[in-house]
């Protein structure tokens, strides 16, 4: 499908956005901040099951356990809240039943589409943003230092701030749109699709020299890792992840039975 070629400013921030790890010492106003903040809630929602905990403070985002890049001035902690909407059951004279796979799975559709509105609100307005994926993770840290009740569950981590443009920051690639968007059914994927998934991924990160300057690599464990730098790329770094499940402690059943949800 080949892109029209339009241009307008809404794509132009959605094109040019890229996670930003450096920022400004420049602090984000209330004003900037109500503002992002009011347009990633206008995002569609299914039931208004996601909340938001923001914090100036690095010391907090530690105590959580979530490592936050240093000069990042504002955090957030994204949600799927369901205590809310119990509550106002309540109010109506009504239990709340449905506790299972499926509202959680709501929440999240809830809580992404304010993340990623909230994400362009803020790009619009020249700040940039970075994600943090553990939050769910240190969910228990997360409930004592910010107050967060049961059946209140993170989903992401965020800094916001100002980028610093000193920073070199480049557009990271994506997989080629026919192997992600497909017409009517499934596309299949062919060995030679996935090697053209896997060479435009892995080409345009090594040409960033992504991996060379941030030194991040996903150690093996069990076997010698014989992958330098200079060769480590995307699908190898990507791989890595999802061949040691257990990095990241308890199964998040575990973690979210002991949130408050009663999950079989
Ligand atoms: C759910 C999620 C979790 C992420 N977690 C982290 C993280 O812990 N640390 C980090 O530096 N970037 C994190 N990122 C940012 C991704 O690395 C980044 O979005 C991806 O490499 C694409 O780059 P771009 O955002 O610049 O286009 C995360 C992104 C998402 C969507």
């Amino acid at each position: 499908m080949p892109a029209i070629g339009k241009s307008n400013i809404v794509l132009d921030v959605i094109n040019n956005r890229r996670s930003i790890r450096k920022y400004l010492d420049k602090p984000v106003s209330d004003e900037i901040l109500a503002q992002i903040l009011e347009a990633g809630f206008r995002a569609p929602f299914a039931a208004q099951l996601g909340s938001v905990i923001y914090t100036r403070s690095k010391e907090k985002m530690k105590e959580a356990g979530i490592g936050v890049y240093p000069t990042a001035p504002v955090h957030l902690i994204f949600f799927i809240d369901i205590a809310r909407m119990e509550k106002i059951m309540k109010k109506r004279g009504h239990e709340y039943r449905s506790d299972d796979m499926f509202t959680i799975w709501l929440g999240m559709q809830d809580a992404v589409l304010v993340i990623e509105n909230l994400t362009l609100a803020a790009e619009s307005l020249g700040l940039g943003s970075v994600l943090y994926g553990m939050a769910p993770a240190r969910a228990d840290k997360i409930a004592i230092t910010f107050n967060v009740p049961k059946r209140v569950f993170p989903v992401v981590g965020m800094s916001l701030g100002y980028p610093d443009p000193t920073e070199e920051t480049e557009i990271r690639p994506r997989f080629p749109l026919e192997m992600s968007a497909f017409e009517d059914e499934y596309r299949h994927h062919t060995d030679e699709d996935i090697e053209i998934c896997m060479k435009k991924m892995d080409e345009g990160y090594i040409a960033q020299g992504y991996y060379i300057k941030s030194r991040i690599k996903v150690p093996l464990g069990d076997k010698e890792d014989t992958i330098g730098f200079d060769k480590y790329s995307w699908s190898e770094h990507i791989s890595r992840k999802f061949r040691n499940p257990d990095r990241r402690g308890d199964s998040l059943l575990e973690i979210l039975r002991r949130h408050g949800f009663d999950l079989k």
